[in-house]
């Protein structure tokens, strides 16, 4: 077939024309001096993206995979509880990974092909008096399914239950695809990455943390290799 080929998938994404030809450079040194000043404008032109101003963007090369990973090692330790439903194969597949880091993942299962329930999402956090449920989370666009949830009314759940854990979002494949408000609706974390809507080549992490997150890792006792500053 002649031209390009066509798949439609949710990513990655075709790159833009104008992005390739912006990408025929030569390469970056990445511990040069002037990296940093690079690094910034890139950082600096995610937070119109996430709708923060406070939060933090980090990009590192990685996949969405990788951006799950790094959220829960980073925020939280081996035995936390964390709060999260399963409604799809991705929505699975991050319960899955918290599992095998050593965390307590209480699951709300729902039938495939339906949202986050924010109003279970509540009944859990109001039932735990003693708030050993760290963080909540939620998967805004379930690929597998094509389900988008309700951020906003996951964030009311915690506010209307009074309960601090944080909200971690996986935005893989909704940030600039579907409407992400990281200030507005209080989100902690923000997993996302560059090959869906971003629409650039697939091997960077993309996320988001608020100053809550970031105070959160500096006691967290998640095994990584590489720390914050
Ligand atoms: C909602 C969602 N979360 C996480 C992932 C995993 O991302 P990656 O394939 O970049 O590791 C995907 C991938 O399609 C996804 O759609």
């Amino acid at each position: 077939m002649a031209g390009r080929n066509f798949l439609f998938v949710p990513g990655p994404t075709n790159v833009p024309d104008r992005i390739l030809r912006a990408m025929d450079v030569p390469m970056e040194d990445h511990r040069s001096p002037s990296f940093p000043a690079l690094a910034r404008e890139c950082l600096n032109g995610l937070k119109p993206i996430f709708k923060t101003t406070t939060g933090v963007p980090f990009i590192f090369p990685s996949s969405g995979t990788g951006c799950w990973e790094a959220a829960v090692t980073n925020c939280l330790s081996p035995g936390d509880r964390v709060l999260a439903s399963n409604f799809g194969q991705f929505s699975y597949l991050w319960i899955d990974m918290c599992q095998r880091l050593g965390l307590d993942v209480q699951v709300i299962d729902v039938e495939w092909g339906q949202g986050a329930p924010a109003d279970r999402y509540q009944a859990a956090l109001e039932a735990d008096k003693s708030h050993a449920i760290k963080a909540v989370l939620v998967c805004q666009n379930e690929t597998a399914t094509g389900v988008t949830s309700d951020v906003a009314a996951i964030r009311k759940a915690l506010d209307a239950a009074k309960h601090p854990a944080l909200l971690f979002v996986d935005s893989v494949s909704a940030l600039c695809s579907i409407d992400f408000r990281m200030d507005e609706w209080g989100v902690d974390v923000c997993v996302s990455g560059s090959q869906k809507g971003l629409m650039l080549p697939a091997g960077l992490g993309i996320t988001c943390v608020s100053q809550k997150a970031l105070s959160a890792s500096k006691s967290a006792k998640g095994r990584r290799a590489n720390r914050c500053a």
